[in-house]
């Protein structure tokens, strides 16, 4: 079995979670279209939005899927396994659990204005900048990540540690 080496508590985590919700409801104000991407940020978010509406902003949310297929090439091909709710008009918050290479994040953001979003900002739990290929950042950054294999608190290793309350890395 693997081990798993705790990085990031759930101490941590929470009190982060507060900091990145006084940044963003600087930034939205009265409400916000969020749209998380699953199935890794499902804690994130909902975490998230818990918090924001404590703040009294009005909240939609809708869920993306997407599916990345590794081919010959560096860049995987994209494709939405499940598409947002109309999303026309709005200023749209995409809520990540991971940004790595950026590519699905950059295909979602393109995707998202290319249907009419107004604006696109992007909210992740973590980022593992050295696996970066595509330039994307996030508006707002949880934790920065070393390039290990992390888990946990809504990540998985092959539909595992999905539901530790941490994130850890494998050893
Ligand atoms: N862990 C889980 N999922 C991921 C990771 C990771 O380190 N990087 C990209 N998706
Ligand atoms: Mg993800």
């Amino acid at each position: 079995m693997a081990k798993i080496m705790p990085l990031i508590s759930r101490k941590r985590i929470s009190a982060r979670v507060s900091e990145l919700v006084k940044e963003i409801s600087h930034d939205f104000p009265k409400h916000i279209f969020c749209i998380f991407v699953l199935t890794g940020a499902v804690i994130f978010f909902s975490d998230l939005l818990r918090e924001l509406k404590k703040k009294n902003i009005e909240i939609r949310f809708s869920a993306v899927k997407l599916s990345s297929y590794k081919g010959k090439k560096s860049s995987g091909k994209v494709t939405m396994a499940l598409d947002a709710d109309d999303v026309k008009g709005k200023d749209i918050l995409i809520v990540e659990d991971i940004i790595d290479t950026g590519i699905t994040l950059e295909f979602l953001r393109k995707h998202l204005l290319k249907k009419g979003a107004r604006t696109v900002r992007i909210c992740t739990l973590l980022d593992k900048k050295e696996r970066r290929k595509v330039a994307i950042e996030a508006d707002y950054v949880g934790f920065s990540v070393p390039d290990k294999f992390v888990v946990g608190y809504g990540l998985d290793y092959n539909g595992r540690y999905r539901d530790l309350d941490h994130v850890g890395y494998i050893q």
